[in-house]
């Protein structure tokens, strides 16, 4: 299995841009099964799980496929088949905004319930219960949940959780609700740019949602959707990657093509570090000067710090002086790469959902494992600083969610290659 091979040391210079967003683009790709015809969709990145997302398309007799480097056309002009087998679902948890769609368009859906994930448990409950709000029927049988439903009613629906809103049941009921009859309300959605962009697709396809970007969305069922064109936001997980790689390897980096504005609460506590991070125009500058110092921070729903954004910047406040808490409040246990990180010399301990990072670490090479997409971004990062040569096994989590990482990284400078291994 592939691993990367990282010799630490080296000042990322110079600028890197940023790919398209894959958790816009998943959901949106979910999205073009409520049109018949052909929709096309720019600045889709190029990554496993959209691959995933075709199988199953595939699997649902749709045609998708990738006609330049980064626009995906597809045609869900019939749909011949309403399931999402286990073996594609359980590669992928995000196979399950297929439900929504399907049950919308076709009455039915059957689709695999997802099975434990490493970075906590991870319930599909409030999916289940936005659908059962719009009237439908739903049953868990075999380990699939059976969703029926050829009339969807609109209605008012709280979805708030356990761990506050949810991206993929927020995602879910729009696209449930966007074609059903009457008006629906959702109380307690997520507000997450992903959520935002989706519901701008939706409307260009003749949706009439409302409210995006606030915890109370409304959606005005339409009776027919069409196919349209449509580009996705960029990452700003990725981009607050590459942000805190400029910032913890000392150098000197420009981001393009971002959205600063979708990562206010990175750029705050980054700033609270001590990091200078500057808009000009297209893009976001970063330099570390002076002093650092250490932050607390929380991870939240948008635009409270991102869960997907917390292993990197771990990283980061390994090797500033001062003690850090972290407290992780969306996947309380997502804290795998904690170990890892402590094997390449930081210090950092657990007590319940809270990180004591202690820091001014200095870190040095060493083989390490990733345990899920973001650790994998979180351990090439400490392979950046740590001293000597670093490897990182399990990268195929890495493939997931980051767009060419090791090229980009090479172009900005850090010595890191890709290794083949059988
Ligand atoms: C999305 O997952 C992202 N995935 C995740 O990114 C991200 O970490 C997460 O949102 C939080 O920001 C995609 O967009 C494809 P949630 P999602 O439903 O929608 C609990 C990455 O690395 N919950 O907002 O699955 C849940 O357990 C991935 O790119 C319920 O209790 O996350 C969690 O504690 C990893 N019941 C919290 O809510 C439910 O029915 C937020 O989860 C659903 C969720």
């Amino acid at each position: 299995m592939d691993y990367i091979e990282i010799i630490g040391g080296e000042r990322l210079e110079g600028e890197v841009t940023i790919s398209g967003a894959k958790n816009a683009a998943l959901p949106i790709m979910a999205a073009s099964l409520l049109a018949g015809g052909l929709t096309v969709i720019h600045r889709v990145p190029r990554l496993r799980d959209i691959d995933t997302m075709l199988r199953i398309f595939h699997h649902l007799g749709v045609r998708g496929e990738f006609v330049d480097k980064d626009t995906l056309e597809i045609d869900a002009t019939t749909i011949t088949d309403c399931s999402a087998p286990y073996d594609l679902v359980r590669k992928m948890r995000a196979s399950v905004l297929v439900l929504g769609p399907l049950l919308s368009r076709m009455g039915q859906a059957r689709v695999s319930i997802p099975g434990g994930c490493v970075i906590g448990p991870r319930p599909i409950d409030l999916h289940l219960k936005g659908l059962e709000g719009l009237s439908a029927r739903v049953e868990i049988e075999h380990g699939y949940v059976n969703a029926t439903g050829s009339d969807l009613v609109g209605a008012e629906v709280y979805l708030g959780g356990r761990y506050g809103s949810s991206v993929g049941a927020t995602i879910n009921l729009i696209m449930a609700a966007a074609r059903a009859r009457g008006t629906t309300t959702i109380i307690a959605a997520a507000c997450e740019p992903e959520v935002v962009d989706l519901c701008e697709f939706l409307n260009l396809m003749g949706a009439k949602v409302s409210g995006m970007g606030s915890p109370r969305i409304t959606v005005e069922g339409v009776d027919e959707l069409h196919p349209v064109e449509y580009t996705i936001i960029p990452d700003r997980i990725e981009a607050g990657t590459y942000l805190l790689a400029g910032a913890l390897t000392g150098g000197s980096l420009a981001i393009r093509g971002a959205r600063a504005d979708h990562l206010d609460s990175l750029i705050e506590a980054m700033r609270g570090v001590g990091i200078e991070i500057i808009r000009e125009g297209e893009l976001i500058m970063v330099r570390a000067t002076g002093d650092l110092k250490p932050v607390d921070i929380a991870t939240l729903p948008y635009p409270g710090f991102p869960t997907d954004l917390q292993a990197q910047m771990m990283v980061l406040l390994s090797i500033v002086p001062g003690i850090s808490v972290i407290i992780e409040k969306v996947y309380p246990e997502r804290f795998m790469h904690v170990p890892e990180l402590n094997r390449l010399g930081a210090r950092i301990s657990l007590e319940g959902a809270a990180a004591l990072v202690r820091g001014g670490r200095r870190l040095s090479g060493a083989p390490v494992m990733a345990s899920d997409l973001r650790a994998s971004a979180a351990l090439i990062l400490a392979g950046l600083i740590a001293e000597g040569k670093t490897t990182v096994r399990r990268v195929y989590h890495l493939d997931r969610g980051y767009e060419r990482m090791v090229e980009k990284l090479t172009a900005l400078g850090a010595r890191i290659k890709r290794i083949e291994d059988g």
